[in-house]
């Protein structure tokens, strides 16, 4: 613990700093270390001020999230600031990098606060499905006011260091070096008589109306669809027009009632999902030969059509030199211009400056000559889906380039081990599957073969990290995980549902109001009905699967239509218009396939669409485990909230399992066999569990032990 939070003595000033990497976590630990820096300044009769500083990066991410699950330890957060506040001396916080949650909160318990201006700050709360608990939904309205308060709990996301002296939260704003102007700042309260200035005595500024809270839901409507932890914050914020102990009890008892909520612990599922997805005990670095890793600075893209673009823009945005190679001359002006136009529209958006622009599109170059990518650090190809033509092209990549250099394929449908078996040096080739669009697309699945070493792993997955995506390991299997559960499960019983009677929008209502960004048949349109149709063509080259399969898209595509782009495909569209319209075309087809197939068409209900859809995918994602194709069912629920829509606030389709509970799944499931038939056979891991009265949860704890 010694040395986690330093106590200097500078002049009349005491020093008091924050060391506990990597994020300035406030742990236990640094929370005695405080209360001790502060009794000492106290007891210090030359000390007539404090200053609360970090070292590191950035000032504090806040709690620590690990002891979320356990009661609270004293001193607690609200303890050292109800000894900060009462302090006789002022404190003063100063800023840097970031101040999020818990380290946002200790510094409004500050008498005074300063940020240097490059700093940030930020109550991400809500992104974990809580509310503020230690006086941010007190602390926060007393400075900035109710409204905008709320806008930021609700929003999660961080100000600007300017922005926070615009709206009061900061009182000054460092442009130099932030020790200096915090140390003349303590200075200046002292030669100004300024004492402290405890924020739970200012008073509630501005308030809040029903119209104001209803203007600003709404503004947050979009990203908050489904959640409920927003009610909560509205309660806590309403509460800080009361005296602050009151409004602190009220606050207390909201944030414990976030923490239990279910959508809390799916979100902080998630968190942890994300953090450890790619991280497996067959990578640790002991198993690796690498003392070194190297280092990855230049990336060489084969391919400049959808893939290939998405791909050299999400690079370009990571800060690195993209060398793009196309042997179509024309489709190297073609991507050079999507590039254009995709950062122009983030100037214009206020997403990135002008000149952040250009220096992206200046790290994207382009070639015709394939020997010119010989000294990239990573060659990613892109080419079209075609076994033999990737297989010429990754054996010339492996002639061209030193064996320890390594080389990706983004080929969705292909067997990898295939691929790499072309090749001379199969340990280093891997799948790297992006998503569309792929400079935007949180999900990266990297596909590992029998053959890939673990340094070609932790290669692909350091590389996932400068591109700030989440790895999940895939085995090769086709359609990896996420696509394998999309046509064995969730899409395939979405056609099944509509031959047996439901409509297009139907279905998709139904599952939007569960919670999916889109629903299946808008997606199959946004994407083109067409790429499903010869997905399955590869599919059944290499496996079989039971009829119908499919029938109705593939029938949409051999008539051509394939979606938004021919302005025709499960619904119809308006001409330069995404809005998709019911059309009597495809409901006349339906019936004619389920006809052919003697399927009695019914009158279904949203719940049974639901249900059968949500069922299927979860099924489909216990044989996925069950087969060694993902690792952790976590893994799985990565995967689907990352690429595919499923609603974060769920957890993820087997996080959602669990919620629903093992035994009553199969159940369902079981009862659907019986009436649908083999293709509803229960995962034998689903059974294995239910008999156990286990959990997906459980079984991932011995995860590590199985790969
Ligand atoms: N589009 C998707 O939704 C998606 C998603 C994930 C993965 N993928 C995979 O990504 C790959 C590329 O897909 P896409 O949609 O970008 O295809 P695309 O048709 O848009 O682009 C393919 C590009 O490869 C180029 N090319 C063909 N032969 C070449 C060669 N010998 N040397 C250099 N370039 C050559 C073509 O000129 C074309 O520009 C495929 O393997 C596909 O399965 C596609």
């Amino acid at each position: 613990m010694a040395g986690i939070v330093t106590f200097d003595e500078l002049g009349p000033v005491g020093l008091v700093c924050i060391d506990n990497p990597p994020v300035n976590a406030l742990s236990h630990s640094v929370r005695l270390g405080l209360v001790d820096a502060i009794t000492r300044a106290e007891t210090s009769p030359g000390i007539k001020a404090l200053l609360i500083m970090s070292s590191g990066e950035l000032f504090s991410a806040g709690a620590e999230i690990t002891e979320f699950d356990h009661p609270p330890v004293d001193p607690t957060l609200q303890q050292v600031q109800a000894t900060i506040e009462s302090s006789p001396i002022p404190v003063v916080a100063a800023i840097h990098g970031l101040a999020l949650g818990g380290g946002l909160e200790l510094a409004m318990a500050c008498h005074y606060r300063l940020a240097h201006k490059n700093a940030k700050l930020s109550m991400p709360e809500i992104t974990l499905g809580i509310i503020p608990g230690a006086g941010g939904t007190q602390r926060l309205p007393r400075l900035i006011g109710a409204r905008a308060a709320l806008d930021m709990i609700l929003s999660g996301t961080p100000v600007s260091a300017l922005d926070a002296k615009a709206n009061g939260l900061v009182d000054e704003v460092a442009e130099g070096d932030l020790r200096d102007t915090a140390l003349s700042f303590c200075e200046r309260l002292l030669h100004d008589g300024l004492g402290p200035r405890p924020t739970c005595n200012h008073a509630f500024v501005g308030g809040l109306d029903d119209a104001e809270i209803a203007a600003t839901l709404l503004s947050h409507a979009r990203a908050l669809k489904g959640r409920t932890t927003q009610n909560l914050a509205v309660e806590a914020i309403k509460a800080s027009k009361l005296p602050f102990a009151q409004g602190i009890a009220i606050e207390a008892a909201l944030a414990q009632k976030s923490l239990a909520s279910r959508e809390s612990l799916a979100l902080r599922h998630l968190f942890f999902s994300e953090r450890d997805a790619g991280k497996l005990a067959g990578l640790s670095s002991a198993k690796t030969k690498q003392t070194q890793p190297p280092a990855i600075r230049r990336v060489a893209i084969i391919g400049a059509g959808t893939m290939g673009t998405g791909i050299s823009m999400a690079f370009a945005d990571a800060g690195l030199e993209v060398l793009i190679k196309d042997n179509d001359p024309a489709a190297l002006t073609r991507s050079r211009e999507i590039v254009q136009s995709t950062y122009a529209s983030s100037v214009r958006r206020d997403r990135i400056t002008q000149s952040v622009a250009d220096e992206r599109i200046r790290r994207i170059r382009s070639t015709i000559d394939l020997a010119a990518v010989a000294d990239a650090d990573l060659v990613i190809e892109a080419v079209f889906e075609d076994m033999e033509l990737k297989k010429k092209i990754l054996l010339k990549l492996d002639s061209l380039l030193p064996p320890e250099r390594l080389i990706a394929t983004n080929t969705s449908t292909l067997s990898v081990t295939e691929l790499a078996g072309a090749t001379a040096h199969p340990e280093r080739i891997l799948g790297l599957h992006f998503f569309v669009p792929a400079h935007a697309s949180k999900l990266l699945e990297v596909v590992r073969t029998d053959h890939t070493s673990p340094e070609s792993l932790s290669t692909a997955i350091r590389v996932a990290k400068l591109l700030k995506k989440n790895a999940v390991l895939s085995r090769d299997a086709f359609g990896f995980i996420g696509n394998r559960m999309m046509l064995d499960g969730y899409f395939r019983e979405a056609e099944q549902l509509l031959l047996e009677g439901a409509t297009p929008a139907q279905v998709d209502t139904a599952l939007e109001n569960f919670g999916f960004a889109m629903g299946p048949q808008r997606v199959s349109d946004l994407g083109g009905n067409d790429v499903g149709t010869k997905a399955r063509i590869q599919l059944f080259k290499r496996e079989s699967r039971p009829n119908p399969y499919f029938v109705i898209a593939d029938r949409l595509t051999e008539m051509g239509r394939l979606g938004q782009k021919t302005g025709r495909g499960f619904y119809r569209y308006e001409h330069g218009s995404q809005e998709a319209l019911p059309d009597a075309e495809v409901i006349d087809l339906i019936e004619e396939l389920a006809l052919d197939r003697d399927i009695r068409r019914r009158e279904i209900k949203n719940e049974e669409i639901v249900e059968r859809c949500i069922l299927s995918l979860i099924n489909a994602g216990a044989m996925v485990l069950e087969e060694g194709i993902a690792a952790r069912a976590a893994d799985i629920d990565v995967v689907w909230t990352s690429g595919y829509g499923f609603p974060r606030y769920l957890g993820g389709p087997m996080f959602y399992a669990d919620t629903l509970g093992v035994s009553h799944v199969l159940e369902r499931i079981r009862d659907y066999h019986e009436k649908l038939g083999h293709y509803w056979r229960p995962a034998g891991l689903i059974e294995q569990l239910a008999a156990a009265g286990s959990s997906f949860e459980q079984w991932d704890r011995t995860a590590a032990s199985r790969y």
